[in-house]
């Protein structure tokens, strides 16, 4: 592995000036060359599972900005699929999936879950051949807890009734969905690891708005299960972490669960990010994506607000979420040349 990375070298510890950067859905619908790709697949999960395609729309990004790393083209969703349950996308809609009762799983099993998901270390063995040396190819999953609201839920939910009243009302059946997660989740980032991701990703982007002790429970607690799993299997690569909307107890998060770097959303209080979180935290994010829409001078001062808040901090640019597809894709040329100027 090539330890110069400048990915790598902040979630090491290391401050980089500038910082390297990359964008959560770097590879999507805002980019033509993926909708020409997306218009050749047959439905979402098979293009997923399709190594060459899958491949292919993840090195576009790269060709054409440059970004420091580059995240497998994949979904959280895949998961829950090789546990059994149908999921499926519908477009203008978002994800389906044929809702589970947490007290009637005996459907899911983790039996013969990794030979769904291998398509996916194929594409990563792909990308580890073709990528630039710079480049830090990243594997990700969903977290356990946002996995299960739309197993839950049948799709994706604002307020997360149907899932927060299963885990309120019966813990022990709950944590049983919560276990199978951890289980197949923690193959899955071994197996993403063993193929080639030199960095791991775990997206939890339903954390927003649970009380404390749902947090614990769902949230911290599956979470470092998972990296005990993971470290446990002799992998050392880092694992950010992404608790999106999780407040005040990003600080929790990152202090509890074993986690090397903390992506935050923009929502967040930059100000009181810095004084919160440890010093020598690696932490991800928080541009607006709203700004990056926008463009022009707003995107400019942002730019140097974060960077300038960030600089003595080991600190990775990105998005407070993902990228929307309406973005024009010369924002991103824009963006890159601001992250990339030399430090005012
Ligand atoms: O470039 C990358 O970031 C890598 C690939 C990636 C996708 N999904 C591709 C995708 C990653 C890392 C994800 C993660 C993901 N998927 C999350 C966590 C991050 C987040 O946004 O909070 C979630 C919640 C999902 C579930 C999911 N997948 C939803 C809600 C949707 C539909 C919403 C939408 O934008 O249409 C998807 C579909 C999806 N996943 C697309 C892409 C590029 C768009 C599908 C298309 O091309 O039609």
């Amino acid at each position: 592995m090539n330890q110069d990375k400048a990915l790598l070298k902040v979630l090491r510890g290391e401050c980089v000036s500038p910082p390297p950067i990359w964008l959560m859905r770097q590879a999507g619908r805002y980019l033509p060359e993926y909708r020409k790709v997306r218009a050749t697949q047959p439905d979402f999960i098979s293009f997923c599972l399709n190594p060459e395609a899958a491949s292919e729309v993840t090195l576009q990004p790269i060709r054409r900005y440059g970004f420091d790393a580059s995240i497998v083209f994949a979904d959280i969703l895949l998961t829950p699929m090789a546990l059994g349950q149908k999921v499926w996308f519908v477009k203008g809609e978002g994800p389906k999936l044929e809702a589970v009762d947490p007290t009637r799983l005996n459907h899911l099993s983790t039996t013969g879950a990794m030979d769904h998901l291998a398509p996916v270390g194929e594409t990563l063995s792909i990308l580890r051949r073709e990528l630039p040396s710079s480049c830090t190819l990243i594997g990700f999953a969903g977290s356990p807890w946002t996995v299960a609201t739309y197993m839950v839920e049948g799709g994706g939910s604002k307020d997360k009734w149907a899932v927060r009243q299963a885990a309120w009302k019966d813990p022990a059946r709950f944590d049983d969905l919560l276990s199978l997660l951890i289980e197949v989740t923690a193959d899955y980032l071994i197996m993403q690891a063993n193929a080639g991701a030199e960095v791991l990703k775990l997206f939890d982007s339903w954390a927003e708005g649970l009380p404390d002790p749902l947090f614990d429970r769902v949230i911290i607690g599956p979470t470092r299960a998972i990296i005990e799993k993971v470290r446990a299997a002799g992998i050392e690569a880092p694992i950010i972490g992404f608790p999106r909307g999780a407040g005040p107890n990003y600080v929790a998060y990152a202090k509890e669960t074993g986690i090397t770097g903390l992506a935050l959303d923009h929502g967040v209080s930059t100000r009181w990010a810095i004084e919160a979180l440890p010093r020598d935290l690696p932490v991800q994010g928080q541009l607006d994506p709203a700004v990056l829409k926008v463009g022009g001078a707003i995107l400019a001062d942002e730019v140097q607000r974060l960077r300038a808040a960030w600089k003595d901090r080991p600190y990775i640019f990105n998005l407070g979420h993902g990228i929307t597809p309406d973005v024009p894709p010369e924002h991103v040329d824009q963006l890159m040349a601001l992250v990339r100027a030399s430090d005012h």
